[in-house]
């Protein structure tokens, strides 16, 4: 090939390559929060290229144009910096992948690369496919990967229905994730990853998080964390030695609820006995740039957008929820109608000790309100009512302010019963592996005041107790009507 033509290009990406390294370690130096907020968006880039705008623009346009055709064949080929066609790649999700990177990576010296994705579940199925490939040296082999069983419904149903059973690739569950020596019965020669959900959805399962890292690579083979729950304001998996990070993006990053999306963070030079170099050596700019150029997963540059919003207020979000979650499952366990509450902040939660060796709220040490590392848990928590599966939603129909929903990270409280929603799927068996009962209510609390959520919590529990709650319902809407409600009140439970 004739490079002739291209090398004025080489030369200048060459040239904006150190300038973009040099940027991203500066930016590197900088608190949680600065970076949280400025991500990889320059001012001089604003300046250069974007007519100034101070936040980062979005780029709706399908594909992008190209000087030459020496432009073209140079960027075709990843060879010089290039966004081409936003199947693979797009300016305003590169802000949102670079500011994930960073945030995932703070604290620590390893350097890690993003891909985000259209969905927490397309950013799992991109992770582990990579690692579910044939063995040139040995096709016939059997495959199989180590799981916790306590993960996200969609997750369980993913690893069980979709990988499983109709690719035989066998789950190795397990079940009690804080028995190392349950995790390495499972593991053989034909393992591929290991994988785990911590704190887990619904009930909060936890586990130690660096000895199974070193599992894992005694092994030769890659850790996977699902961080949704945490986020990087409260635990960041690759500093205490996991390869690779999923965080559901659609959750507590993107707290709004505007979106769905979802990102893989890996560091550079992962473990793994699949020979692909170039795969280990920058997995998730391998993902977007080869696998889900090819499969076409990846997320949006509105949705990219909307994210990158949300993420410049995660770690004051994050304490606060956290805080007023703490105060909501400090009055649950106190509640004479609820059986137990699942929230690993409270100190006689059996994972409380474990937990608070890794959940920090970042950079506490340097807050003027805090001056010292303080331990929160995040804003997912969950109780059993003092009752049977009726009861449970008898106590769930009452909410009023805590909406009824499958979701959670919203900036509103949401509550949903796992057992008929987000974990029905997996059935009567698939639940009791995962310990989800039917009389279990996942809340997640938003940034309401606590009282007014503890207020709600309580009248919807008082339910039990014989009370009646009266709720009506307009026939108009106010804000744009409809008489679709006409006469229908007298069907309200309540
Ligand atoms: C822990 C966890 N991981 C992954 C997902 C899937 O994310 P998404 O809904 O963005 O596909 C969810 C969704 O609830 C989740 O709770």
């Amino acid at each position: 090939m004739d490079e002739s033509g291209m090398n004025r290009y080489f030369e200048a990406a060459a040239r904006a390559d150190q300038w973009h390294r040099e940027y991203r370690e500066q930016m590197k130096q900088c608190r949680f929060d600065t970076i949280a907020t400025h991500g990889i968006y320059s001012m001089q880039e604003a300046l250069d290229f974007n007519q100034g705008a101070i936040i980062e623009p979005v780029y709706m346009s399908t594909s992008q144009a190209f000087r030459d055709s020496d432009e073209m064949e140079a960027a075709l080929g990843y060879k010089i910096p290039t966004w081409c066609y936003s199947r693979i790649a797009n300016p305003t999700i590169y802000y949102l992948e670079g500011v994930l990177a960073l945030l995932e990576g703070y604290g620590s010296e390893v350097e890690t690369s993003c891909i985000a994705t259209s969905s927490g579940m397309s950013a799992i199925q991109s992770a582990v496919d990579a690692f579910l490939v044939i063995d040139p040296k040995n096709p016939g082999a059997p495959m199989n990967f180590v799981a916790t069983t306590q993960v996200y419904g969609g997750t369980y149903q993913q690893f069980s229905m979709r990988k499983d059973l109709e690719h035989g690739i066998e789950w190795r569950k397990v079940v009690h994730s804080t028995d190392l020596s349950e995790w390495e019965s499972l593991i053989d020669e034909n393992t591929r990853f290991l994988y785990g959900e911590m704190p887990s959805n619904p009930c909060l399962s936890f586990f130690d998080l660096a000895r199974v890292a070193a599992l894992a690579h005694k092994y030769g083979i890659p850790l996977i964390i699902d961080s949704t729950v945490a986020t990087p304001a409260l635990l960041r998996p690759i500093q205490h030695g996991a390869d690779i990070v999923i965080q559901s993006v659609t959750k507590s990053l993107a707290t709004s609820g505007f979106g769905i999306s979802g990102a893989v963070i890996s560091r550079r030079n992962l473990v793994s006995k699949i020979d692909n170099p170039e795969m280990k050596a920058d997995f998730a700019n391998y993902l977007k740039l080869l696998p889900n150029r090819d499969n076409g997963p990846n997320i949006s540059p509105m949705n990219a957008v909307l994210a990158l919003n949300d993420i410049r207020t995660i770690r004051m979000r994050m304490d606060h929820m956290s805080r007023s979650t703490m105060k909501v499952a400090q009055f649950l366990s106190q509640h004479k109608n609820v059986e137990r509450v699942e929230y690993l902040g409270l100190s006689n939660h059996p994972l409380h000790d474990l937990a608070s060796e890794y959940l920090y709220l970042v950079d506490a040490e340097y807050d003027e309100q805090y001056g010292a590392p303080v331990n929160r848990y995040g804003h997912l928590m969950s109780f059993l009512v003092r009752g049977d599966a009726g009861q449970t939603r008898d106590v769930f129909d009452a909410f009023t302010r805590i909406w009824r929903a499958t979701d959670l990270g919203r900036i509103k409280s949401v509550a949903t019963i796992p057992a008929i929603s987000t974990h029905s799927q997996q059935g009567e068996e698939g639940r009791k592996l995962a310990g989800i009962p039917s009389n279990l209510i996942r809340l997640c609390i938003g940034v309401e005041h606590p009282d007014d959520i503890i207020k709600d919590l309580d009248q919807a529990l008082s339910v039990l107790d014989g009370k009646k709650l009266k709720v009506t319902s307009p026939e108009f809407s106010a804000g744009g009507s409809s008489s679709a409600r006409m006469g229908i009140n007298q069907m309200l439970k309540y």
